[in-house]
């Protein structure tokens, strides 16, 4: 069967359209005795065609998050679906663009794109040099086909990257802050083009970010994690309509999830604060009172 495409090239289909449900999804680290948790009985919808936003404080457990639904990690107690059925292992159902580069450094941009596909051997070859020809078009780097990532600036191998996910046509695509380290010039033209590609094919997103107005900007759903281990604070719906225009970061709606958002991170930077000074208070009058 021919591969259902847009106009543009790049697949569409309710291939990109798969519906995550994680329920009382907990995980941790660790023997008994210094075992820690990272994420607590998490409960959450990804919805169908929409993107999921997550923000929450530094090191709460979002990528361990990423990491079981991707199916890299299995969680200890819950359960994640996709479309109904148990997430098992990794998939390409489900790819995953991390915040450092995973491109082969030995292999071009079009020898990457290609990869997974080729490896499975489940696309014809003259059907997949094509979609890879359309694909490297839409990221805008035909001309650098033959490049290796190392001769690519950090906003092309984002770029490499997408195409390379695409490519698998996932039900799922997971970002884990993929915009992260870019320079702020590049990082708002990767958003800029990301959104435009999101709202073309409306492929089910988990876009984890540490800016808030990036989530702002993409998301259709907000969630915001509490400190570690993570748990689902509040699920914040925005709805700005599409096409999304960066001037509506500007609008009476955007601050006012801004400020919803910004509220409750620190209400959790306020919690782990006290809990650090509770901890070094515990340990001062430890060594206190063993010197007395
Ligand atoms: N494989 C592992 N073994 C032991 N501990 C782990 C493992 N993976 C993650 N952790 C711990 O889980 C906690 C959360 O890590 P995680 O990377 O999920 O957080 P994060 O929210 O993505 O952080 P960041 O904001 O830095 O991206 C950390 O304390 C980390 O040390
Ligand atoms: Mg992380």
């Amino acid at each position: 069967m021919k591969p259902e495409t847009t106009a543009a090239g790049a697949p569409t289909s309710a291939s990109g359209k798969g519906r995550i449900e994680l329920q009382h999804v907990s995980k941790g680290y660790g023997e008994a005795w210094e075992r820690q948790e990272v994420v607590s009985d998490v409960s959450l919808e990804i919805a169908p065609g929409k993107l999921t936003a997550v923000v929450g404080p530094s090191g709460c457990g979002k990528s361990t998050l990423v990491n079981l639904v991707a199916g890299f990690e299995s969680p200890e107690s819950g359960r994640i679906l996709l479309n109904g059925r148990p997430v098992g292992g990794p998939s390409h159902e489900r790819m995953v663009v991390f915040q450092e580069t995973a491109l082969m450094p030995w292999l071009t941009t079009y020898q990457n794109i290609v990869f997974g596909p080729r490896i499975r051997g489940d696309m014809p070859k003259k059907a997949l040099h094509e979609e890879a020809v359309k694909l490297l078009d839409k990221v805008g780097l035909s001309e650098f086909k033959d490049k290796y990532p190392i001769q690519l600036s950090g906003g092309m191998q984002r770029r490499a990257e997408l195409a390379r996910a695409i490519i698998n046509r996932p039900k799922l695509l997971i970002m884990d802050e993929p915009f992260r380290g870019l320079d702020a010039m590049t990082r708002e033209l990767m958003q800029e083009f990301f959104l435009r590609l999101f709202e073309e094919n409306r492929r089910t997103n988990l876009f984890v970010t540490s800016e808030i107005e990036e989530a702002i900007i993409l998301a259709d759903h907000l969630v915001i994690l509490s400190n570690r281990p993570a748990r689902v604070r509040e699920v914040i719906d925005i709805d700005l309509p599409r096409p999304r225009e960066f001037a509506m970061l500007g609008s009476r709606e955007a601050y006012q999830y801004k400020r919803a958002a910004l509220e409750l991170l620190h209400e959790e930077a306020m919690k782990s604060f006290s809990e650090q000074q509770s901890v070094q208070a515990g340990l001062i009058e430890a060594i206190s009172s063993r010197g007395s």
